[in-house]
């Protein structure tokens, strides 16, 4: 039997077989920072006191080298070989995740070819907290739970989702093909670590791969409630023209907020007023140092990895990035 000690909290868990160090926590109820669970965010990374861990896979972002040899581990990658003493480093959100409620869809409108937006009617909306840039975890009858963001800010009564359909996907599949107005679904979180950072009041690069715009547009909206006036820049990318959503909104936004400039980059189609880029390049080709910048990035994980490393090769510190790559997670 292994025992893992999480001495910011003052507590002592058995840790199975195989698990790890954040599968433990979490199995006892400990709302320990995390977000991808697959070692790409860097959300659960942690400080390893006492003990030794055999680390599965995960991307240099989420844990370079030179952190390792600090004694830092992620905690969703970590096996404890023995008993292990841990403490995590990531901010946990100020809200904890609430128990699941019921919901009512109450629109559902097509963005996109392949990305509807849901609005949702929870049945105890004080009860549901978040943060802009956190998640939900949905159930829709017939299909298993799935984390989306959410893309309506934290002070708003409705709550709104931007759903992408994956081809072959089980439950985005079915809320494309099924899902209807009036339907009944369940609700729990807020989860999530790639939340917006009120207390940073400087500047903000806030970057956003198809429906990833959800929590973009989430933090973004925040960010201008405050009424914060650091420079807020906005990457929108996505492959064609026919992938683009909420542009007009955007626009909208900048007009209005002199602060705030928004891009789109197409990497596959030439369009009027975008450019023909990744969004990584775009990002690379129009800033030579970002040191200081606040980043919050969100979309598909080739995007995701692609948008963090030129953050960090433009100087932008890997704390500082706060990242959510969309695809299931290992253990749901
Ligand atoms: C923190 C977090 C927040 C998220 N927020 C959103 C959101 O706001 N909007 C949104 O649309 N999605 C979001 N996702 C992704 C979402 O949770 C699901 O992973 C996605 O909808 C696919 O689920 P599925 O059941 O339809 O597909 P699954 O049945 O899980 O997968 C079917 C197949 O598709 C592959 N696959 C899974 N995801 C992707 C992908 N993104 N691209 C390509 N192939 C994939 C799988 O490997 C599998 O082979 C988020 C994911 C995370 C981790
Ligand atoms: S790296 Fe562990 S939760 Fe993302």
């Amino acid at each position: 039997m292994r025992h893992l000690t999480l001495p910011q909290i003052e507590r002592r868990l058995t840790v199975a077989e195989g698990q790890t160090i954040l599968e433990a926590a979490l199995a006892a109820g400990i709302p320990y920072p995390h977000s991808c669970t697959a070692g790409r965010c860097a959300a659960c990374k942690s400080k390893l006191h006492l003990g030794q861990v055999t680390l599965k896979p995960h991307t240099r972002f989420a844990l370079t080298d030179e952190e390792k040899a600090q004694g830092l581990i992620l905690a969703c990658r970590a096996i404890p070989e023995g008993d292990v003493s841990a403490s995590w480093l990531g901010e946990a959100p100020a809200d904890a995740a609430s128990p699941p409620q019921g919901a009512e869809v109450i629109g559902i409108e097509q963005m996109t070819h392949d990305i509807r937006r849901l609005t949702l009617r929870l049945d105890d909306r004080a009860r549901f907290r978040f943060t802009a840039g956190q998640y939900l975890k949905l159930t829709v009858d017939g299909a298993p739970a799935r984390p989306y963001s959410m893309a309506s800010r934290p002070d708003e009564e409705l709550i709104e989702l931007h759903i992408r359909a994956v081809p072959g996907g089980r439950t985005s599949s079915l809320i494309m093909s099924a899902l209807k107005t009036g339907d009944r679904v369940s609700v729990e979180g807020a989860l999530g670590s790639a939340f917006f950072r009120d207390a940073h009041d400087g500047p903000m690069i806030a970057v956003a791969g198809g429906s990833g715009l959800a929590p973009i547009k989430s933090i973004v909206e925040t960010a201008l409630a405050t009424g914060r006036d650091a420079p807020i820049t906005v990457y929108f990318g996505a492959r064609a023209e026919r992938d683009l959503y909420l542009v007009e909104h955007f626009r909208d936004l900048a007009t209005r907020h002199g602060h705030l400039t928004y891009h789109v980059a197409l990497s596959r189609e030439d369009a009027a007023e975008c450019r023909r880029a990744r969004v990584s390049e775009a990002i690379a080709a129009d800033h030579a140092a970002l040191a200081g910048v606040k980043a919050y990035v969100a979309g598909p994980p080739a995007m995701v990895d692609a948008v963090q490393a030129v953050l960090a090769t433009q100087g932008v510190a890997l704390n500082d990035i706060h990242a959510d790559s969309f695809f299931t997670p290992d253990n749901m």
